[in-house]
C-alpha cells in the first residue's frame, strides 16, 4: 500500500518541483530576486525534501516486496562464499563446506536469502578477530520437510545474558552496526517460513542454524501451496 501511495504522490510532486523551477528561472531571467523568488525557492526546497522521502519509501517497498524463486542453497552458499574470500577480514579464517550434494530445489527469495548468509558469515568473522574456522553445512532437516543450514564457528561466543537479545534489532556489541543486522534476518527467514536457531559457549563459538521449507509446489492435494 506504501508503495501505491509513494507512487500516485510522486508524480504531482515532480510536476510541482519542476513548475516551481521554471518559475524561478523566469525570474532569474528578469533578475528579480525579491521575495517572491525567496518564497518559490523554499518551496522548491520543501518539494524536493517530500520527494526525497517519498523515493525512500518506494525503495523500502521494493527491498520489502519477497520474489521467490526455485533456488539450489549449496550453489547460493557457494556464491556468498567466494564473495567473502576477497575480504581481508577472512583471510585468516578457513572456511570448511560440507554441503549435501543433489538437495532439492526449494522457493526462496534468493537475494534476502543470500543477506541472511552474508550477516552470518561476516557475524562469524568478526568473532574471529585473530583468526579461526567457519563450518558452512546443508543438510535436509531430520524430519524431511525443511533444509537446513548451520553456519559454525570457533569464535568468542556469546554470553548467556545477551543470546535472548541477539535478534533484537537495536542490539550490538560491535562498533560497526552498519551491516543487516540480526533482527532484519530473522524478518527475512520468517517471510520464508522458517526458523533460525542458535547456540553458543562463550570462548568456544557459536552456532546458527537456519530451517527452510521444503515446499511443496502445486501437489498439495487440497489445493494450496
Ligand atoms: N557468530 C557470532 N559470534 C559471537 N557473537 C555474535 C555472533 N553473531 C552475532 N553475535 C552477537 O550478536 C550481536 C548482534 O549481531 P548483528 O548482526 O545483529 O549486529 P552487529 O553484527 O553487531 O552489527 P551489524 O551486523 O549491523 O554490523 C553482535 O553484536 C554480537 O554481539
Ligand atoms: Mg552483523
Amino acid at each position: 500500500m506504501a508503495a501505491g501511495i509513494a507512487h500516485e504522490i510522486d508524480n504531482p510532486l515532480t510536476s510541482i518541483l519542476i513548475n516551481t523551477h521554471l518559475l524561478l528561472e523566469k525570474l532569474e531571467k528578469l533578475k528579480k530576486k525579491d521575495e517572491f523568488y525567496e518564497n518559490l525557492s523554499l518551496i522548491a526546497e520543501e518539494t524536493h525534501r517530500c520527494s526525497q522521502i517519498v523515493r525512500g519509501l518506494l525503495e523500502f517497498a521494493r527491498q520489502s516486496q519477497t520474489q521467490k524463486t526455485n533456488t539450489d542453497i549449496n550453489d547460493l552458499i557457494e556464491k556468498t562464499v567466494l564473495l567473502l574470500e576477497n575480504k581481508a577480514s577472512f583471510q585468516n579464517i578457513k572456511i570448511i563446506k560440507n554441503l549435501k550434494p543433489d538437495l532439492l530445489l526449494i522457493l526462496v527469495d534468493r537475494a534476502k536469502i543470500q543477506q541472511v548468509f552474508w550477516n552470518l558469515m561476516i557475524n562469524a568473522c568478526e568473532a574471529m578477530p585473530n583468526g579461526g574456522q567457519l563450518t558452512i553445512l546443508t543438510d535436509l532437516s531430520r524430519d524431511g520437510k525443511a533444509i537446513e543450514i548451520r553456519f559454525i564457528d570457533t569464535g568468542v561466543g556469546i554470553f548467556p545474558e545477551h543470546i535472548n537479545k541477539i535478534f533484537d534489532p537495536s542490539f550490538t556489541t560491535t562498533a560497526s552496526g552498519k551491516d543487516l543486522g540480526l533482527g532484519i534476518c530473522y524478518g527475512i527467514i520468517q517471510q520464508h517460513n522458517g526458523a533460525i536457531e542458535v547456540k553458543s559457549e562463550p570462548g568456544r563459538g557459536t552456532v546458527f542454524t537456519i530451517y527452510l521449507p521444503l515446499e511443496k509446489i502445486g501437489i498439495d492435494p487440497k489445493g494450496g501451496h
